[in-house]
């Protein structure tokens, strides 16, 4: 059986992964109208989504406008800020049950779930931004953490402190120019960096090993099997264990208890960092089927094509969509512009 979503009457005290509860529970509001089936609405041009260390002065005001518009709505309001960020909380902290499975938990990580939970998660925060600031065509930017030039945070979120961009809760010791490494692990901590040169040839071999050598099938890539009834499955697909994590870890800050916020589940929603961090795992689904293997292709078993998640789209109707409906970003709307893949001719 596919996983149903989240059933809307169970609202769970969330938790850490090791079992500790949150403060605050964290589903999205209750809808007072009925859930719809979502239907993309009508395009005339797709969304170019632009890597985020080449957006101009001009991008980043209106994404900063968006954004501010976004967290100056109430609280209570399912597109407001505060709601979006809790979104990851409540499907990523146990916040709800499976639909039709009482008491068994919904968790969209650890398993095949990952990229189209997130899809979805992104599609909807963009056409919320877009329907926000008027403009329709509004595409959010990707981190492109795979490409040298990307390798840092990237600089509209963190160039200036007043900012909608801007997050405090995020490591103080890797402030650009800092280089980002897609194996940092917290052990690592206080260990002199790597030059930098060193760091990039490992990044990009880190980036061929997880995109080519070891995702060389549908399981690998996208991750375990989970299905509606089942607990909480751990089989990881390659990309979300490394860089994913490791980047999530990287960016939080070591100050906070958690990594907050980057650097826990329930938090990181609250970076808006973290959506084009987001950006970029979108894209590595979208090149990876692009690569020439014959099993680099989606999954075709019917209880992941068939599996639904919860949304509040932008007119604030909650929503119903299915995997199936999201393997093609252009049935979406968007696209990712076209950057180099130096990883792809980097073979360890
Ligand atoms: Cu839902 Cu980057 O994790």
């Amino acid at each position: 059986n596919p996983v149903n979503g989240p059933d809307t009457n169970i609202c769970n005290q969330p938790k850490l992964l090791d079992g500790t509860p949150l403060p605050d529970k964290c589903c999205a509001p209750k809808s007072s109208s009925d859930i719809i089936d979502y239907k993309p609405p009508p395009f005339t041009k797709l969304r170019g989504r632009p890597p985020a260390h080449k957006a101009d002065k001009e991008y980043i005001a209106k994404y900063n406008e968006a954004l501010c518009m976004m967290r100056g709505l109430e609280d209570t309001d399912p597109r407001s800020f505060k709601q979006q960020a809790d979104v990851h909380c409540a499907y990523c902290n146990f916040g709800y049950d499976q639909d039709g499975y009482p008491g068994v938990e919904l968790q969209v990580h650890f398993n095949w779930l990952f990229f189209p939970f997130h899809r979805w998660y992104l599609y909807f925060y963009e056409r919320i931004l877009g329907k926000l600031i008027g403009d329709p065509d509004f595409a959010i930017p990707f981190w492109n953490w795979d490409h040298p030039d990307g390798m840092t945070m990237p600089a509209m979120f963190t160039s200036d402190p007043n900012s909608d961009l801007y997050d405090v809760n995020r490591s103080p010791k890797h402030q650009p120019p800092y280089g980002l490494d897609l194996e940092y692990d917290k052990a690592n901590l206080c260990k002199p960096p790597k030059p930098y040169k060193q760091l990039v040839e490992d990044n990009l071999a880190t980036m061929y090993r997880q995109m080519v050598s070891c995702a060389t099938k549908p399981c690998l890539f996208f991750g375990g099997e989970y299905k509606g009834g089942e607990a909480l499955v751990n089989q990881m697909g390659t990309i979300e264990s490394t860089p994913h994590n490791n980047i999530h870890v990287w960016s939080g800050s070591e100050k906070n208890p958690n990594g907050e916020d980057m650097g826990n589940f329930y938090s990181a929603g609250r970076d808006p960092m973290f959506y084009a961090l987001h950006g970029n795992v979108d894209r590595m689904w979208c090149i990876w089927k692009s690569l020439p293997g014959k099993n680099n292709r989606d999954i075709t078993h019917p209880d992941w094509l068939n599996s639904t998640f919860l949304f509040y789209d932008e007119n604030a109707q909650l929503v119903r969509v299915k995997v199936r409906d999201c393997l093609d970003t252009r049935m979406l709307g968007y696209v990712y512009e076209h950057v180099d893949l130096p990883w792809l001719y980097n073979k360890p």
